[in-house]
C-alpha cells in the first residue's frame, strides 16, 4: 500500500510511540514539529470533542496533511461531569497532579456518590478534509485516599470498575490493556486499517 503521511497533533512522545505500534505500517507518523508546527496548537473548546477536532482542524488547514488529536477528561457524576475537559488545570493553571486530587477528594468530602469515568475522544481529519471521531471510556469510582505510584494523573485516585485496584496500583500493561485512550486508539487503527 502507497505511504500516507499522518500528523499526531501531540508534544507527547508516549503517545506517538503508543500509535505507531498499533496503527498500518503504511502510515508514516510525524510530531508536529516535523510538520512544521512549532507555536501551541489551540485548546479552547468547551468539550472534549471540540477540543480535538479544534487540534486536528488547526493541523490539518496548515498543513494538509492526514491529522489526528485527542483530549481526555475525568467525570465525575457528583460534581455534574466536572473536571471533564478542564481536568488537567482543575487546582489551576500550575496543571499539577497533587493539586487536582487534592481538590477532587475535598470536593467529594462526605459524597457517598463516587462514580466517574475517564474518556477519551480522538479526532481525525483525512487529507481530503472528511472529519472523523472516535471514542473510549472506562467507567469507575473515585476512591477516598491516593492509592499505588504508578501511572500519572489521577490515577491514584481512580478504581476502574472490575478492580479492586487502582490505576496507578495496576501494572502499566494492565491499565494499557483497559485504558479509555486504549480503546478510543484501537477504534481509530480499526477504521483506518479497512
Ligand atoms: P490529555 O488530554 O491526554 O492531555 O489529558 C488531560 C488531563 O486528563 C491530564 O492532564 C490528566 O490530568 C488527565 N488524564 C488523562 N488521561 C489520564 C489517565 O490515563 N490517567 C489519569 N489521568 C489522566
Amino acid at each position: 500500500m502507497e505511504n500516507k503521511t499522518l500528523v499526531v497533533c501531540t508534544a507527547n512522545a508516549g503517545k506517538l510511540e503508543e500509535l505507531r505500534l498499533l496503527l498500518p505500517k503504511h502510515l508514516v507518523l510525524r510530531t508536529l514539529e516535523e510538520a512544521g508546527i512549532t507555536e501551541d496548537v489551540p485548546e479552547t473548546g468547551e468539550t472534549l470533542e471540540a477540543n480535538a477536532l479544534q487540534k486536528a482542524r488547526y493541523v490539518h488547514e496548515r498543513t494538509g496533511l492526514a491529522c489526528v488529536a485527542d483530549d481526555t477528561g475525568l467525570e465525575v457524576d457528583a460534581l455534574d461531569g466536572a473536571p471533564g475537559v478542564f481536568s488537567a488545570r482543575y487546582a489551576g493553571p500550575q496543571r499539577n497532579a497533587a493539586d487536582n486530587m487534592k481538590k477532587m477528594l475535598a470536593e467529594l468530602d462526605g459524597t457517598s456518590d463516587r462514580r466517574a469515568r475517564f474518556r477519551t475522544v480522538i479526532a481525525y481529519i483525512d487529507s481530503d478534509g472528511s472529519e472523523h471521531q472516535f471514542e473510549g471510556e472506562v467507567q469507575g469510582t473515585i476512591t477516598h485516599e491516593l492509592r499505588g505510584i504508578g501511572g500519572f494523573g489521577y490515577d491514584p485516585i481512580f478504581l476502574p470498575h472490575m478492580s479492586d485496584l487502582t490505576f496507578a496500583e495496576l501494572p502499566i500493561e494492565k491499565k494499557n490493556a483497559i485504558s479509555h485512550r486504549a480503546q478510543a486508539v484501537w477504534r481509530f487503527a480499526r477504521f483506518i486499517s479497512e
